[in-house]
């Protein structure tokens, strides 16, 4: 009975999913105006073409959750003339497309003509840069924050090499970022890495590496991530409390308000998965985080609860909404005809 639910979900994916982004999404010239190309394109040519918004998967895991998907959707649809570039770890070059033949939620991904999805590879992602020696000699079988540790030093490496912007896999984009250079302020005084975006080859980052292996503890969690990043700051200039909704500036770096990212802070995270009165409208924000690492009790996007999330698939990643409609209904009706 599972095995048919997940086979039904898989089909529907892959055949559905793809056509109904076609259709929804505005016609548009991406790069070459030869999407039908797009699968040829190697990394190089990706990753030197234009500003990316880049995602990162570091655990294991092939076939990600609704929140990823609505994620890396959002940011295609808002940012339609740059490429969304997906890594993830638990792909190899060599398995790449038979992932795709049994992973739909992949599938249904790079059917989007701006999203492109390739293998994280640490060890050549490292290379000319400061992790790499701290990379070689670790043992990541003793790490108790691995996942994260790796991802921090990842998401540093890659918007050192090719510029852009980085964004968690629970960042809901709802309108482009106007700044290039940018650490997104999580309270006053406080950066988060969740979001951040520089030009290529940025001095701020290299530090930051240094940094990283400098100061390296890896049973503080963040240490290497939003306190490396805060502590970087401030060594460069004094931060002072945001006034009113006024971002801040250092050097030729943005410190954006907590508003523009976090207007929900993370001690009220729930409030996402709550029924509002009125939905807020968020004009001063320019993407949601939704502070998954909070979620251990797995509150998820459930159809027709008018919970804000429900609101917010809806109106940024409206195909995956509707691919989940789509397959409640098919279990539902699945399970109809088992009983009859
Ligand atoms: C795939 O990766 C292996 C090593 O991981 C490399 O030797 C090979 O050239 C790659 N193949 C392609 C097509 O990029
Ligand atoms: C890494 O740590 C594990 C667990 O302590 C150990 O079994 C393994 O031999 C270590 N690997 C290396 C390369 O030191
Ligand atoms: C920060 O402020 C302190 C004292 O107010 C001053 O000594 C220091 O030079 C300032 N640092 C920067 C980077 O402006
Ligand atoms: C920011 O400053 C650095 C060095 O001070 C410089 O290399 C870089 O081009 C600047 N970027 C912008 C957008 O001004
Ligand atoms: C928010 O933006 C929308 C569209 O730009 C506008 O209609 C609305 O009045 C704005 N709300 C507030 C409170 O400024
Ligand atoms: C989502 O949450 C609902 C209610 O808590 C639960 O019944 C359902 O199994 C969850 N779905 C997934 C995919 O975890």
């Amino acid at each position: 009975m599972l095995k048919a639910i997940q086979l039904y979900l898989c089909l529907f994916f892959v055949f559905a999913l793809g056509i109904f982004y076609e259709l929804s999404i505005e016609p548009g010239c991406f790069f070459d105006c030869k999407p039908s190309s797009k699968k040829f394109l190697t990394l190089k040519e990706v990753m030197t073409q234009g500003e990316k918004i880049i995602f990162l998967e570091t655990s294991d895991r092939l076939e990600p959750p609704p929140l990823v998907l609505c994620s890396v959707e959002s940011a295609a649809r808002i940012y339609l003339d740059r490429p969304v570039v997906f890594f993830i770890k638990g792909l190899d070059n060599n398995t790449l497309m038979d992932v795709k033949s049994y992973c739909p939620a992949l599938s249904a991904l790079s059917a989007m003509k701006n999203v492109f999805i390739f293998p994280l590879k640490m060890d050549i992602l490292f290379q000319d840069t400061p992790l790499l020696p701290w990379y070689l000699q670790i043992n990541a079988t003793k790490e108790k924050y691995w996942i994260y540790i790796s991802s921090d030093a990842s998401r540093l490496a890659m918007v050192w090499k090719y510029g852009g912007i980085y964004m968690d896999t629970d960042v809901i984009s709802i309108r482009p970022i106007p700044a290039a250079n940018f650490l997104a302020a999580q309270s006053s005084q406080f950066s988060s890495n969740g979001i951040f975006g520089f030009q290529p080859h940025h001095w701020f980052l290299w530090g930051c590496m240094n940094d990283f292996v400098e100061n390296y503890n890896g049973n503080f969690w963040g240490n290497q991530g939003p306190y490396l990043m805060t502590r970087m700051l401030k060594g460069l200039c004094n931060l002072t409390d945001f006034k009113n909704l006024e971002d801040q500036r250092c050097h030729n770096i943005s410190f954006l308000h907590p508003h523009r990212f976090y207007p929900i802070p993370y001690s009220k995270w729930k409030k996402y998965y709550e029924v509002w009165d009125s939905i807020p409208d968020f004009n001063d924000s320019y993407a949601l985080h939704l502070w998954n690492f909070m979620n251990h009790e797995r509150k998820n996007m459930t159809t027709g609860s008018n919970t804000l999330v429900e609101h917010l698939y809806k109106t940024y990643c409206p195909t995956t909404y509707w691919s989940l409609i789509q397959a409640a209904e098919g279990s539902k009706e699945m399970s109809l005809n088992q009983t009859s």
